[in-house]
């Protein structure tokens, strides 16, 4: 659907006056385009910030753009802490008891190997562990409007060692780390199509190409020059951001669950055919969600 420009579709044009939707990451990049859209198309919206300041902010400039406010709602807390993650989709449930849209957007790619409090290396904690505890609290909602949850994946994906998510036993590197984040989360989001066949419910996972947001700001050193100024070449956030919308919200996806997307083009996964390693991962993330951590 993207022209050979890379100009993004045409803005999507559904009447979503009634819909609830949530999203993380909503404070910057991907996130807060996909904020817009679902608002400018008539959604109540909750804006999920690292700070509720942040979220906050984000309302202002969405607003400043044509937003109701009324229908914008925030809510806050660091994805990268299973407890305030826990806490925050128990908020989430208790404010939406039916949830028409799930938008996991939220992600980080850190510089260096840090650990959660919670002991979890943070791109895992961030980019797949707040996915699945927000998609497992919040999945009764979901199911109840007979909504969608969207996961962004990337096709940067792949070195997942389902034995050593933490990169305890192998050399850390920030980009295999991201990429086994991305790779977990289709691997996952298969999972919990199955899971959620039937229902009415349905979950994609999107890929929004290479878009020009702060993702790469934590980067340093002559590699993190190297990523900024690559970053400043790729689409622009609205137009990453479209498939995300499109699979959140066009009547095209009514009831279409299980694929992995870019530019509203469905593209092939690997991981597919690998039902029970995508079943022991989601069963091992179950217990990381679960288990206290020494
Ligand atoms: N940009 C690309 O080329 C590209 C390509 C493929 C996939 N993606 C995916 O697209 C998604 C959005 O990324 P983006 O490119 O829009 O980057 P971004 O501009 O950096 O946005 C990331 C969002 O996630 C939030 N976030 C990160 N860590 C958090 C934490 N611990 N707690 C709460 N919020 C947190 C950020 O909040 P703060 O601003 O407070 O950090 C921000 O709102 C990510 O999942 C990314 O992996 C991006």
């Amino acid at each position: 659907m993207s022209d050979i420009f890379g100009r993004p579709p045409r803005p999507l044009e559904v009447d979503l006056a009634g819909k609830l939707a949530v999203v993380t990451g909503a404070t910057s990049g991907i996130g807060k385009e996909a904020a817009w859209e679902l608002a400018r198309m008539g959604a109540r919206v909750t804006l999920v910030g690292r700070s509720l300041d942040k979220a906050r902010a984000a309302v202002d400039d969405l607003v400043a753009r044509g937003a109701v406010r009324d229908r914008l709602d925030v809510a806050a807390a660091d994805l990268a802490r299973r407890s305030a993650v826990r806490a925050l989709a128990d908020d989430l449930a208790a404010r939406h008891l039916r949830l028409d849209i799930l938008l996991n957007n939220a992600g980080c790619y850190p510089a260096r190997r840090t650990l959660t409090a919670d002991g979890f290396e943070e791109s895992w904690a961030t980019n797949t562990l707040a996915y699945e505890i927000l998609t497992t609290r919040l999945q009764a909602s979901v199911v109840a409007a007979r909504g969608r949850i969207v996961y962004v994946g990337s096709t940067q994906a792949g070195d997942l060692d389902a034995d050593d998510l933490d990169w305890t036993r192998r050399r850390w590197n920030g980009i295999r780390a991201y990429r086994q984040t991305k790779q977990a989360n289709r691997m996952l989001a298969w999972v919990w199509a199955t899971r959620l066949a039937g229902t009415g419910a349905t979950i994609n996972v999107a890929h929004p190409g290479g878009v020009n947001t702060n993702i790469s700001g934590r980067q340093t050193g002559f590699y993190g020059m190297l990523a900024k100024v690559a970053f400043k070449t790729q689409r622009t956030p609205a137009h990453g951001a479209d498939v995300l919308v499109w699979l959140a919200a066009s009547p095209d996806l009514a009831g279409k669950s299980g694929g992995f997307y870019k530019d509203r083009r469905e593209l092939t996964c690997r991981w597919k055919s690998e039902t029970s390693a995508n079943q022991r991962l989601w069963q091992r993330c179950q217990q990381q969600i679960l288990e206290p951590v020494a």
